[in-house]
């Protein structure tokens, strides 16, 4: 075969083809590197557009985001100037929570681990007084117009609350026995001491882990109120109250009498305690009504309701 001959422009086209090749292969290289420079942040785990709306107030580079964020938490009527470090905190550990959320849960201590940042109950609260795992009571505490359950009414002798919640639960008791069901009083007002020995008995059997999930420590316990009552009915134990055929109309109706359930299943997030279908509490008519209509803690009640109210 006759060998082919090279020209000089043949050699010429050639040499551009190679060099426009070696510049194409350059700039493909450099577009590659520089953009993994950029991704220093896998891609999995970098915000996206909706995490970054949504976690307000923790951008570095932009002041007008912590502004605004600012301005979020500030628009709800909750919100406390003293805790906004807390919120934005709050806020980027829970990115998916809206600000009125998480200006409630930080009030309402929920940022922070229970019994830790704890603090003495408002005793000038009245029947709105708060106990729960933030709150205590002194171990000397003990309403001074407690009132025994009529025996009618109660399952065994000795359970007291005070005097108005005690009336309101001789009402509640009696309509629920008009209504053709038996609702009656176990375990009322418990002091100091009493806590105690339950909550160290408890210990005796169960981690301390599962016992806070269920008993409150001594001086944390919504019975030292005086206005927590544990119920029961003539068939069911107060731990199966849940069984009765009667619990169903209880909890529809109690609130007509200024009760709630105060542990649920969907609030214990907020309690820390597991569903008691046997605890209520009296908070009054309105309140009751309130929290029963809006399915809302009684945490939640006081900080978006009340605390708006007494100012
Ligand atoms: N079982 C409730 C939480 C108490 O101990 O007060
Ligand atoms: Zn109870």
């Amino acid at each position: 075969m006759a060998k082919r001959k090279t020209t000089p422009e043949f050699k010429a086209l050639a040499a551009v083809v190679v060099l426009a090749a070696v510049a194409l292969i350059l700039f493909i290289v450099k577009t590659v590197l520089v953009r993994d420079n950029d991704e220093s942040v896998p891609a999995a785990l970098a915000p996206t557009a909706e995490d970054t709306q949504q976690t307000l107030g923790t951008s570095d580079t932009d002041d007008d985001n912590n502004s605004s964020a600012a301005n979020t938490f500030a628009e709800n009527s909750n919100y406390d100037a003293a805790n906004l470090e807390r919120y934005e905190e709050y806020q980027k550990n829970n990115p998916t929570c809206d600000a009125k959320t998480v200006v409630t849960m930080v009030n309402i201590g929920l940022d922070r681990e229970f019994y830790t940042y704890t603090q003495a109950a408002d005793l000038s609260l009245g029947n709105y007084i708060i106990v729960n795992k933030y709150n205590y009571l002194s171990e000397d505490y003990q309403p001074d117009d407690l009132v025994e359950i009529s025996d009618t009414n109660s399952s065994r002798g000795g359970c007291k609350l005070r005097s108005e919640a005690a009336a309101a639960f001789e009402k509640l008791a009696d309509a629920a026995r008009d209504a053709g069901y038996s609702l009656l009083a176990y375990s009322g007002f418990r002091s100091y001491d009493f806590q105690n020995t339950i909550y160290n008995n408890l210990l005796k059997n169960d981690t301390k882990e599962n016992v806070d999930t269920y008993s409150a420590r001594p001086g944390y316990s919504e019975h030292q109120t005086g206005l927590a009552m544990d119920v029961c009915s003539k068939t069911e134990i107060y731990t199966d109250y849940e069984k009765d055929e009667g619990c169903g109309w209880v909890h529809e109706n109690m609130h007509k009498y200024g009760f709630i359930l105060r542990y649920t299943e969907e609030n214990s997030s907020v309690t820390g305690y597991m569903a008691e279908a046997w605890h209520m509490r009296y908070v009054g008519v309105e309140a009751a009504t309130y929290i029963y209509e809006n399915n809302i803690t009684f945490e939640e009640y006081y900080d978006t309701v009340l605390k708006g109210k007494a100012e």
